[in-house]
C-alpha cells in the first residue's frame, strides 16, 4: 500500500547516508551480468549491518548465504585490519562471482568463502573449533533457519550478535495457514527464538527498496 513512499524514503536515506561506491556498484552489476537473483540486502540495510558490526567491535564475523557478496562486503568493511569474515554459500556460481567481487574490492585477505550446504559446513566448523564469532548473519535458505540458529549458538560466546534476515515476509508469518516452506521455516524460527533461554532477542520490521520484511536480532547471554 505504501510501498512507493517507503521506496522514496529509502532513496532519501540512501542519498544522505550511503555514499556511492564503485565497488558495491560493481557487485550489483555482477548480479545482473551473471543472471543471479536480485535478493541482496538493500544499501540502507547494508549500512545498518555495517554499523551493527562496528557497534559490537566485531573482529570475527560469520555469514550464511553469500550470493554475490553484497552484504559480505558491507560487514567486512567494518572489520579492523586483522579482522576476518567467513561466509558460507552452497551455489558454486554465486561463490565464484562473490570471490571475484572480494578480490575487486580488495577484501580477499579478510574474507573466506566456504562453498557447500551450510547444514553440512556448519557442523564441520563446530568440529574444527571455529569461532567464537562476534557477529553472525543468517541469510541462506529459509526452511532450516532454526537449525542454522542452533549451529550459530555453538560458535557463539556471551555477547555474540546474531541477525537473521527475512523473518516477516510481507506479514505472511501471521498466516498460520500459509504452507510456503519459507514462511513456515521462518515462523518456526521466530517461535523458537522467542522461547530460547540462551539469548535475548527481538524482531524489527524492514521497509524500503525491498518488500516489507523483518530481521531478527539476538544477543547471546
Ligand atoms: N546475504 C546476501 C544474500 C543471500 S541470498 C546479500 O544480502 O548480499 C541467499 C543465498 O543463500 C543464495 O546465494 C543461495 O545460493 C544461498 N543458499 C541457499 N541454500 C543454501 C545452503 N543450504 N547453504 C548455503 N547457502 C545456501
Ligand atoms: C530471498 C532470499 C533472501 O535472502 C532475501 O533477502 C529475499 C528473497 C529468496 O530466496 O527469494
Ligand atoms: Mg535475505
Amino acid at each position: 500500500m505504501h510501498q512507493q513512499l517507503f521506496e522514496k524514503v529509502d532513496q532519501y536515506i540512501t542519498g544522505l547516508f550511503v555514499e556511492t561506491d564503485p565497488c558495491l556498484a560493481a557487485i550489483e552489476r555482477s548480479i545482473i551480468e551473471n543472471d543471479i537473483p536480485s535478493i541482496s540486502i538493500s544499501p540502507t540495510q547494508g549500512k545498518l549491518l555495517h554499523l551493527l558490526a562496528k557497534l559490537c567491535h566485531a573482529k570475527n564475523i560469520l555469514e550464511l548465504g553469500t550470493l554475490a557478496g553484497y552484504s559480505t562486503v558491507w560487514m567486512a568493511r567494518a572489520l579492523p585490519e586483522n579482522g576476518h569474515l567467513l561466509t558460507l554459500e552452497s551455489n558454486e556460481k554465486h561463490a565464484a562471482v562473490a570471490k571475484e567481487n572480494f578480490i575487486r574490492c580488495g577484501l580477499a585477505d579478510r574474507i573466506t568463502i566456504k562453498t557447500g550446504n551450510a547444514i553440512e559446513t556448519l557442523p564441520a566448523l563446530v568440529g574444527s573449533k571455529a569461532g567464537p564469532f562476534d557477529m553472525i548473519f543468517i541469510d541462506a535458505d529459509k526452511p532450516p533457519y532454526t537449525a542454522y540458529f542452533q549451529w550459530a549458538l555453538q560458535v557463539s560466546r556471551p555477547g555474540t550478535l546474531i541477525i537473521a534476515d527475512n523473518v516477516i515476509r510481507e506479514g505472511k508469518v501471521l498466516d498460520t495457514g500459509d504452507h510456503d516452506e519459507r514462511v513456515m521455516g521462518v515462523r518456526r524460527f521466530n517461535d523458537y527464538l522467542s522461547q530460547c533461554k540462551q539469548v535475548t532477542a527481538t524482531i524489527f520490521q524492514t521497509v524500503g527498496a525491498k518488500e516489507h520484511d523483518g530481521m531478527a536480532m539476538a544477543i547471546v547471554k
